[in-house]
């Protein structure tokens, strides 16, 4: 698969012929400057949770590419009266789609929407395919929880963590969360894009480090291949 970090939790994945969108949050976002949306054309949307700041330019790009979107269900809801399409999944159920199988986990946290709206109960996601496997964990603290991935899912090749503190788990507890979930390699966000989260990026990799994992911390539109 490859992966491609734009900031905050905003990645793109193409696994297979699939290309997934997570949490896309580009307008007010205080690293981007006028990104051109339309550069985007996922097939499908994934959505952690409310927050503006993962879900702020979903219904653009939806509307753009014809992505659909996969949340929760009060999060498609929200989306399906402004005319954009999802799947609705929840906490412990998977799916398969035609790119893989989906299965929304359990993340600490909270999802209202940027209206106030209920979000439903904030997750993460664990997407496989025939050949590889990662979970893409939204925000979230440390929780025991994430044990129970290796015990439900395939062996994860890679693991999207947030590390940025005060608002998910720093880089401390997702070093743990990294043992829990019993992968090496973890690809840091959630991180650096306003003040209450900057880090000392050396620390974090190092935090890491000392568990034998691998934290990959990529510039804003690079690629990474797994
Ligand atoms: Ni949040
Ligand atoms: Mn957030």
């Amino acid at each position: 698969m490859k992966i491609t970090f734009y900031g905050h939790a905003t990645f793109e994945v193409k696994l297979g012929d699939s290309t997934l969108l997570f949490d896309p949050f580009f307008t007010d976002n205080p690293l981007h400057d006028n990104f051109d949306l339309n550069s985007l054309n996922p097939d499908w949307i994934l959505a952690s949770h409310g927050h503006g700041d993962h879900v702020a330019d979903i219904e653009a790009i939806s509307k753009s590419s014809n992505a659909k979107l996969i949340s929760n269900y009060e999060i498609v809801n929200w989306f399906d009266e402004k005319g954009v399409k999802g799947h609705p999944i929840n906490h412990g159920g998977k799916y398969s789609f035609d790119f893989g199988t989906v299965k929304y986990v359990n993340a600490i946290h909270t999802s209202s929407m940027p209206d106030g709206a209920n979000g439903g109960d904030p997750g993460g996601f664990v997407i496989w395919n025939a050949d590889q496997c990662f979970y893409f964990a939204g925000d979230t603290a440390l929780t025991r929880d994430m044990e129970l991935i290796p015990m439900t899912c395939p062996k994860l090749d890679v693991a999207i963590l947030p590390i940025g503190d005060n608002f998910t788990m720093g880089y401390e507890d997702a070093a743990i969360a990294a043992e829990f979930i019993k992968c090496d390699i973890i690809i840091g966000c959630h991180y650096d894009t306003f003040g209450y989260i900057k880090i000392d990026k050396s620390k974090a990799i190092e935090a890491f480090r000392a568990k034998n994992k691998t934290l990959l911390l990529p510039n804003i539109g690079e690629t990474i291949e797994i």
